[in-house]
């Protein structure tokens, strides 16, 4: 039973040289790499086969379970020098305590890597990963994990399971929350600011956690949007779309990856070669260590790839170092040695990577380095870490709709009616992987509200609805306790009081959308439309005619169409965090001036999935005009609602014509481009100012857009400011149909503008 919200402690309980590498590389080496190989290659003399295939395992404390494996005998299994690390526990006293074990009772005193999905924040929780990419705003981001990594630390952890950096273009898959969203160039820098926020300057600093990138790979490409399901696609749309991410985190240092539940062209990725060593390492030369999910070693059995015995061989000899949960290595792998199907070099190179990890950590040094009982009180939940992600919550909001400029809202005089399941409500605040996040010490949209306009506005509160009425999908919903509950009125009256809440006030503030677990691991939904039950208080409420301002709580993109045509804003804030009312309640009154944009497309209905803004032109592309026989649907438009790249301000931006230094260009001379960006509105207000670049004609069907660059300014009202972008062919180069990563001559496209669909467009032709 997964349980991502427990926060109860259940468990009770360690000069240059040149190096030629496996596979033939060389490279020039530092003193502290030589100093680590020796050391490792010293211990690993000492080590027993079974003491290095005790490496290879990492056991669930049971504190934070994913799965339906629970291990038992921990403290004797890492007395015996079984268990390599563990993941779910936490607090300096529960680490301390099984630290001691490891480096006290085990023969060779190795201490253990103490790991947690630590995804949006530790204590302090930051909005979902989806609502941070909305910020476009990488020192955010950076931040952000940094945040999360001192809070861990405090608490004893030296690994966490971040950054998720799986592409997703299927609204339907629950974890497009956890991720980024659609576009593999900023799916790549957020990877990369993600990594250097977790791992600091040094991974031996007491504060540093290892990123552990995941679900390496291509996850996110899960056919009909259904957890777990099978990933099928061309190599040419890896490279291209899907791996970029997990090879900027690579670029950026990441300690450590893991492998996904998914097949890669029909091999488990947790015992795919190709994936895990060809790719990876040789190819990337990624030089961490790769940790299988959550039992999907022995699911390679369900996978149809043989026995737990067959499928744990066929993962060492692919490349995968660390047996999560499933005990394949720990319960196989030694027989298989003796039988000859694994060999000794296999399970010293796991052994040695895992070792080297806990070098790099500084764990031999001192392997209590960041228990610090000191810290653990002062380093976490501070008003500062509060502080900051409030400020991330502030700029992840992204504003759909704003008609007549209802937003913001004055903060004094009038009655607004508060209504809707998310407007009282801490718990769903937070979002999906909250692990050490304590609801309760959540800001509900409420006291948010309260706390802006204090007695300055007179405020009525209706529930209104029920997050669902629909008890089998409530259910599904509550894997833990008291998550979602049905009031103990009638749908009807519910409905009522908000409408009487309603009549009294002069404008209505929904809050509504996906409560926390209809998002995130194994939430797939068919129907991604705001909840049956809210749907109708809101029907109840457009047809008083009074302005209504939507709310949003959503961990995917939503189909709103009619929330687009009935309320007079909408206001999406995800699932923003610890500060959650704070920070909305700061927008909605105009305090922060919106800026968020989308970095996934919101479709008009479930039949347009898969949708996404970089998509192929077709042999018979619709623009406009007759339809037959032109790619389109009989009854929608192609069309998505919100674009990707799309938000609004309080303000409103004009953009100048794009201007180029050059209109032709030869070999790798650079182009600038242009333009100039004017606040045309009353408020100071930022802007995402987005680069894209097309490439009509080429070796293979390109996108019709990519983005290549985007800025983010501050303008007063009125200012305007030139923008510059600098272009080099290294921004034209994309995979060609043998793989070769490179540009082709001819005409490019130059786009600049406040959304993908809304661009500035200049041609230019560039020549090798
Ligand atoms: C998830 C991973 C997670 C792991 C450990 C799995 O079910 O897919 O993202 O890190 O559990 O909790």
């Amino acid at each position: 039973m997964k349980s991502f919200f427990t926060n109860k402690p259940l468990f009770k309980i360690a000069a240059a040289a040149i190096l030629v590498l496996p596979f033939g590389n060389t490279m020039a080496q530092t003193q502290s790499n030589v100093n680590m190989n020796a050391f490792i290659s010293g211990l690993m003399k000492k080590m027993t086969v079974d003491e290095k295939i005790g490496q290879l395992n990492l056991v669930t404390s049971g504190m934070a379970i994913t799965g339906s494996v629970t291990n038992n005998g921990v403290d004797n299994g890492i007395a015996k020098g079984q268990i390599g690390g563990i993941f779910g526990l936490y607090g300096v006293e529960n680490v301390r305590k099984a630290q001691e074990l490891a480096v006290k009772n085990s023969r060779l005193h190795i201490p253990l890597i103490f790991g947690l999905d630590v995804i949006h924040g530790h204590r302090t929780i930051f909005p979902i990963p989806l609502g941070m990419s909305t910020t476009w705003d990488l020192d955010i981001i950076q931040k952000s994990a940094r945040i999360a990594a001192k809070e861990a630390t405090a608490e004893g952890l030296n690994w966490v399971f971040s950054p998720m950096v799986d592409i997703a273009r299927d609204a339907r898959w629950g974890r497009i929350s956890e991720g980024s969203g659609e576009d593999p160039w900023l799916g790549g820098k957020i990877a990369g600011a993600m990594v250097k926020g977790y791992q600091g300057t040094s991974l031996k600093n007491a504060d540093a956690v290892m990123a552990c990138v995941k679900h390496f790979a291509l996850y996110g490409g899960a056919e009909a949007g259904r957890e777990y399901n099978t990933v099928d696609m061309s190599r040419l749309q890896m490279y291209q779309d899907y791996l970029p991410p997990y090879r900027a985190a690579v670029d950026a240092g990441a300690g450590s990856i893991m492998s996904s539940f998914n097949t890669v062209d029909g091999i488990p990725s947790t015992g795919n070669k190709w994936l895990l060593t060809d790719l990876l390492r040789k190819q990337w030369g990624f030089k961490g260590f790769v940790v299988s999910d959550y039992t999907s070693l022995s699911e390679m059995s369900n996978h149809g790839l043989g026995d737990l015995s067959q499928v744990s061989a066929l993962a060492l000899k692919a490349g995968l170092d660390m047996d999560m949960v499933a005990e394949g290595f720990l319960s196989t792998l030694k027989k298989s040695l003796q039988q000859g199907k694994v060999t000794q070099a296999e399970i010293d190179l796991a052994c040695r990577r895992v070792l080297e990890a806990k070098y790099k950590l500084g764990l031999f040094d001192n392997p209590y380095k960041s228990l610090n009982a000191e810290n653990e009180k002062k380093d976490v939940f501070t008003e500062e870490n509060r502080k900051a992600a409030r400020l991330a919550a502030e700029h992840s909001f992204v504003l759909l709709k704003n008609a007549n400029q209802i937003l913001p809202l004055k903060k004094s005089g009038g009655t607004i009616a508060v209504v809707g399941p998310l407007a009282d409500n801490k718990r769903d605040m937070l979002g999906t992987w909250v692990i050490a996040g304590e609801w309760e010490k959540s800001v509900s949209v409420l006291e948010g509200i309260k706390h802006v306009v204090g007695d300055n506005v007179k405020l009525i509160y209706a529930k209104g609805a029920n997050i669902t009425d629909d008890t089998e999908f409530m259910k599904r919903l509550n894997f833990g306790p008291g998550m979602v509950s049905l009031d103990s009125r009638s749908p009807e009256d519910m409905i009522e009081e908000a409408v009487k809440a309603a009549k009294k006030a002069d404008i209505v503030v929904a809050v509504v959308g996906e409560s926390q677990s209809m998002s995130g691991e194994s939430s797939s939904r068919s129907d991604i439309d705001v909840p049956e039950s809210q749907k109708k208080m809101l029907k109840a409420l457009a047809k008083l005619g009074k302005p209504m301002v939507i709310v949003l709580f959503n961990g995917r993109p939503l189909t709103l169409t009619w929330e687009n045509e009935n309320a007079a804003a909408i206001l999406d804030v995800w699932a923003p965090g610890t500060e959650a009312g704070n920070a909305i309640a700061e927008v909605l009154f105009g305090n922060y001036n919106p800026s968020g944009k989308l970095t996934a497309t919101f479709p008009r209905t479930v039949g347009q999935i898969p949708i996404y803004y970089n998509h192929k032109n077709t042999g018979r592309p619709y623009t406009d005009g007759p339809t037959k026989f032109k790619s389109n649907y009989l009854d929608i438009s192609n069309d998505p609602l919100f674009p990707f790249g799309y938000g609004l301000s309080y303000t409103s931006f004009g953009y100048s014509d794009v201007k180029l230094s050059k209109t032709n260009l030869k070999g790798a001379e650079t182009l600038t481009a242009t333009v100039t960006v004017t606040n045309k509105g009353t408020y100071a207000g930022e802007e995402v100012v987005q680069l894209y670049i097309s490439d009509p004609v080429a070796s293979i069907s390109r996108s019709v857009k990519e983005l290549k660059g985007f800025q983010k300014i501050n303008l007063q009202a009125g200012e305007a400011k030139e923008v510059s972008f600098t272009i080099t062919p290294e921004l034209l180069k994309f995979y060609n149909s043998q793989l070769k990563y490179d540009w082709e001559p001819g005409e490019f496209i130059i786009q600049i503008g406040t959304n993908s669909a809304d661009t500035h467009n200049a041609k230019v032709k560039w020549l090798k």
